[in-house]
């Protein structure tokens, strides 16, 4: 733990997640994506005002990838992840998982206008069926709200060889409580705003409040950096842009002694 930290109980905090959220998470957040593929990539530029470009690259400078290693990106959605490091080095082996037939049927498109193969797995990722100490990297960008994330990042370091990096990016809880207030405003007119102009169904709708809702109940910055140290992994780096409204963490598994 770092010097004058806090200690949390991460467990009761995802219990909590969990019992606030369960309901959408195993029902609702399928339908809500297989309705966005068609749009996602669309929309988030919108949402984010253009930014998402450079949250996109600011997210890829912190992830190294060397020749010839094997990769997984746990919910690739439309596999942006992997069409980027695939972009940085050709010759890695890139595997995908996410639970959404409709993102990875988007994704699979993307990769092949590309020329690229990205090999992908349907299914829920708080059980990786993948063997133990077989990725050199992981990563996973914009989906940690959705899921518990504690049980996540204990199958991602499982999966991980030794001494293999997992690299997180997501929108996070702010520190500051004027900036947290700011941000939910702009969230909530700027998710109804894509909602109308992409023409949502009702699932998407629905789920405008529980998009904020999730970002109250996740993390800071400093308590991802916990979690992902109390679950043992090393090395642990954070960055944050727009005043902790997104989040970059580095962190290594321990290597074999
Ligand atoms: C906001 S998208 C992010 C996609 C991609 N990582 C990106 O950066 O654009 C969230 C993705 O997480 C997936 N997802 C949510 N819960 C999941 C679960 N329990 N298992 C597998 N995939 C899940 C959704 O299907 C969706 O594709």
């Amino acid at each position: 733990m770092a010097n004058g930290e806090r200690v949390i109980q991460f467990s009761a905090r995802e219990d909590g997640r969990e019992d606030q959220f369960k309901q959408v998470w195993t029902q609702e957040l399928n339908d809500v994506f297989a309705d966005v593929a068609r749009y996602y990539d669309r929309a988030n530029h919108v949402a984010s005002l253009g930014l998402w470009n450079w949250f996109r690259k600011s997210f890829l400078s912190t992830i190294e990838v060397k020749s010839g290693q094997r990769v997984l990106d746990v919910c690739a959605g439309t596999n942006a992840v992997g069409i980027a490091l695939l972009g940085k080095q050709r010759d890695l082996e890139v595997h995908a998982i996410d639970r959404s037939e409709a993102m990875q049927e988007v994704g699979r498109q993307r990769a092949a206008q590309r020329g690229l193969h990205i090999e992908s797995v349907i299914g829920d990722v708080h059980k990786l069926p993948f063997p133990d100490n077989h990725f050199d990297v992981v990563t996973l960008q914009y989906a940690s709200r959705h899921l518990r994330i504690m049980d996540v990042a204990k199958e991602i370091q499982r999966v991980l060889k030794p001494g293999g990096h997992f690299y997180h990016s997501d929108m996070l809880r702010p520190g500051n409580k004027l900036v947290e207030r700011l941000y939910y405003g702009y969230l909530r007119a700027c998710l109804t705003f894509t909602a109308a102009i992409f023409r949502s169904n009702s699932a998407a709708l629905n789920c405008r409040d529980y998009f904020i809702s999730t970002l109250r109940m996740f993390y800071s910055a400093d308590e991802f950096s916990q979690l992902l140290r109390q679950l043992g992994y090393q090395e642990v780096s954070s960055k944050t842009l727009l005043g902790g409204m997104l989040g970059f963490h580095k962190a290594a598994k321990a290597p074999e002694r």
